[in-house]
């Protein structure tokens, strides 16, 4: 992977908690640099990054589960502090002899920390009682002699440890998760002070040290295919790659057909001069039409919408001498190995629209972001100098208006979903929400119902409207839009959308709803 754009790094080992990305979240935002392995990662890899110290994440196991995921004691005795989350902490117990027992009620959600020794994590946390989050059947009952308590709650005696040398601690509740008030600063303190980190994750040297590694990784005469999405991911990424090898990257915008109103426009109409690269576009609408018809199945659409881009990007790399690199713009949680609670086979979870390309073309890929998390993206685009309609675009699917189209895919039924959707941008627009929403935008419901019109029957199709906020598209709460602003979006649509007599308004959250509605 070549050098790394930072010298101290954290490793965190991830038992499968839902919160482990966001212990290297926290981190980075100290301004240190972590990398999230499997529970099981090699130990030689380990020693080969030399960590300034380890977190073992949560899990959702229970040690005395059968094939628990564990660690391997060479892992806790290499001399680096670790810190051991909640399941990381019953683990780090367990190894030094100590035992846990399953708590007679599961404890989930708030309590709050009595803080015994301030020292180390807890130092400089503002009063004595803290309010934690808790989210465990387990509970340490007895520790190892190499062990103290630290801090304590009602329900557990040992809600916090650490060893006397200072090696090992263990906490029982989440200090990742915004619940827990004094959580960032609890990371921060085992991070600089437990651990020494001197804090040099910034995203200039990022950015410096990243156009570094991608030149010398393209070399002098090497080019690079990038498909851009006129998202902010591929745009932040592509102006990267374009810094590092200039005219030697050669970046495609293609034409699904499934593009919001104006969406080919704007990328034509100077996109890529703002970037400082040059564009192709690539017209081939008609393919992924003729591929999509008839088909109604969500996932379906997604793997003919996969290939058919494998297709324009085979096309595209034969026309250009010498392309050996694809670049992408995966993120970092588009990449990050996340582990089942059950086995050792870790999975990669994988959002890449592109996935089966570079097997298939034998490329190699360039992914200058995929350490960075979405709104880190942004700050790089920001500090690369791209424009705030660049680096503050609304996320789009890769499938396209495909996956908001329930139902059959075809050029009539694009068009009226293209006409209403065109109608709730402006209104959003108009109402001055575009910043503060996540995704605003039309579904079109594969359902007709029975409406009057001036002294007419008439039995046409429905609009959904989807507005949510979110941080991150992981979760999602649906937006309480002004109820007139409903009515204005409602009136306009079935005034000016021939074919649609019904909207409604998607209520649903995330979860259990996804944001797209396939
Ligand atoms: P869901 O529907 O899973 O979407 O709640 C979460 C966020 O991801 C976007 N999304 C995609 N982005 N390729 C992408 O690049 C895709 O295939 C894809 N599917 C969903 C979605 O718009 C939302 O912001």
């Amino acid at each position: 992977m070549g050098q790394r754009a930072y010298t101290d790094v954290i490793l965190i080992l991830d038992f499968g908690s839902q919160y482990t990305q966001l212990i290297a979240r926290r981190l980075r935002e100290a301004g240190v640099y972590s990398e999230i392995h499997p529970y099981n990662f090699d130990p030689g890899r380990i020693f080969e990054l030399a960590p300034k110290g380890v977190i073992l994440s949560g899990g959702p196991a229970s040690i005395y589960q059968e094939q628990a995921p564990d660690v391997r004691d060479e892992v806790l005795t290499a001399g680096y502090p670790v810190l051991g989350i909640c399941y990381g902490m019953y683990l780090l117990a367990y190894h030094l002899g100590g035992s846990s027992a399953r708590s007679k009620a599961r404890e989930y959600g708030p309590a709050t920390l009595v803080i015994d020794d301030a020292s180390g994590l807890f130092e400089g946390l503002d009063g004595r009682e803290q309010p934690v989050w808790m989210s465990h059947g387990d509970r340490v009952e007895a520790i190892p002699p190499a062990l103290r308590a630290i801090a304590h709650t009602d329900n557990s005696p040992y809600a916090a440890v650490r060893s006397l040398d200072g090696r090992w601690w263990g906490v029982q509740f989440h200090p990742e998760v915004a619940h827990t008030a004094g959580g960032a600063k609890i990371l921060r303190n085992f991070a600089y002070n437990i651990c020494g980190e001197t804090g040099d994750w910034k995203l200039k040297n990022f950015i410096e040290r990243k156009v570094a590694e991608v030149r010398r990784r393209v070399g002098d005469d090497g080019r690079v295919l990038m498909g851009l999405s006129g998202g902010v991911d591929s745009a932040v990424a592509a102006a990267l790659i374009g810094r590092a090898v200039g005219p030697r990257l050669r970046c495609v915008f293609v034409d699904t057909g499934l593009l919001r109103a104006g969406e080919r426009e704007r990328i034509e109409r100077g996109f890529a001069a703002r970037l400082g690269i040059e564009l192709g576009v690539v017209d081939a609408a008609e393919l992924f039409i003729r591929r999509l018809a008839s088909v109604t199945d969500p996932e379906q659409k997604r793997r003919i919408i996969g290939h058919a881009f494998i297709e324009v990007f085979e096309r595209e790399a034969s026309r250009l001498d010498g392309v050996r690199f694809l670049g992408q713009g995966t993120l970092y949680p588009d990449v990050i190995e996340s582990v089942p609670s059950k086995g050792p086979s870790a999975t990669i979870k994988s959002h890449h629209n592109v996935g089966g390309l570079p097997e298939r073309m034998q490329l190699e890929l360039i992914e200058p972001l995929r350490e960075l998390f979405k709104d880190e993206a942004r700050q790089v685009g920001r500090e690369l100098g791209l424009p705030d309609e660049i680096v503050d675009a609304e996320p789009f699917p890769g499938p396209g208006l495909a996956v908001r189209i329930v139902g059959e895919v075809t050029r009539e039924r694009l068009a009226l979903l293209r006409a209403a959707d065109q109608i709730v941008m402006q209104e959003i627009r108009a109402a001055g929400l575009a910043g503060s929403l996540w995704q605003a935008f039309a579904v079109l419901l594969a359902l007709k119902s029975v409406g009057v019109m001036g002294d007419e029957r008439s039995y046409d199709s429905a609009i959904a409207i989807r507005a949510v906020h979110s941080l991150d598209g992981m979760t999602a709460d649906w937006a309480r839009l002004d109820p007139s602003l409903l009515g204005r979006l409602s009136t306009r649509i079935t005034n000016e959308v021939a074919g649609v007599n019904r909207v409604v308004y998607d209520i649903t959250s995330k979860p259990p709803a996804t944001i797209e509605w396939e």
